[in-house]
């Protein structure tokens, strides 16, 4: 187990990046890291609707600029840069062979369980969820695809790397480029967030939060 106030400071420690030392680069391993523990975020019914690119080329980082007003200075100084990707109705409606072949292969799991569970997740998306058209479906995959970033800057934090995350863009301009610069099929993936990795330059300023009485309640 790992001690409470370490873990404190670590959520402490991070905070949104603006600006990144150009001289130090998160390594490898320490990159590999901090995905394997956003990879690792629960998902409803476990489909991990999600997909990261890591851009570290310079030209396509300028060009994700002309549509990022959120992200410039990440752009051009984080050690590394990466797109959340969340997939779309194609991918994660119920009668998918992305899903059918998900449970058979990732999930492992037996033809019996599969068609429960298949049945069971058709009955969510039409009834439980109205998760009826493209737009809801996205927006549910997207709610998900928030627990790796969460958990992407909270591990990056505990090995004193920081982080910036980013939804200053404008999601058509960006995944146009996604499409057109990145070779991202996007009627399979949208962009739901940006997320920045490195070295800060400068001290933030100290944490502002409401206390927890304000903010939680007990019955
Ligand atoms: C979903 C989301 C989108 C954000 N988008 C941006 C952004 O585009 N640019 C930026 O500099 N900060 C962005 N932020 C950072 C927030 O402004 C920041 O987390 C908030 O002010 C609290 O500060 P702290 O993270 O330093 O504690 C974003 C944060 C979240 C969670």
């Amino acid at each position: 187990m790992i001690n409470k106030t370490e873990i404190l400071d670590a959520y402490k420690y991070r905070h949104a990046c603006k600006l990144f030392d150009t001289n130090k680069k998160v390594s490898d391993s320490d990159m590999n890291f901090i995905l394997e523990t956003g990879i690792l975020s629960p998902s409803s019914f476990g489909f991990e609707p999600w997909h990261f690119v890591v851009v570290q080329n310079p030209e396509l980082r300028s060009k994700l600029k002309d549509s990022a007003w959120g992200a410039t200075a990440k752009l051009d100084t984080a050690s590394h840069f990466v797109l959340g990707l969340t997939m779309r109705e194609p991918l994660m409606k119920y009668d998918s062979q992305y899903i059918e072949d998900f449970m058979r292969d990732i999930q492992e799991l037996p033809e019996n369980v599969i068609e429960q569970k298949g049945s069971m997740y058709e009955t969510f998306q039409k009834s439980d969820f109205d998760l009826s058209d493209d737009r809801k479906l996205f927006d549910w995959a997207s709610k998900q695809c928030y627990i790796p970033l969460a958990n992407m800057m909270t591990s990056a934090a505990m090995i004193g790397i920081d982080s910036c995350p980013i939804e200053g863009f404008n999601q058509s301009k960006s995944e146009k480029i996604l499409k057109d610069d990145l070779g991202i099929d996007t009627n399979l993936y949208g962009l739901s967030y940006m997320v920045a990795f490195g070295y800060r330059v400068n001290e933030p300023r100290p944490k502002t939060r409401r206390t927890l009485e304000k903010v939680v309640t007990f019955k």
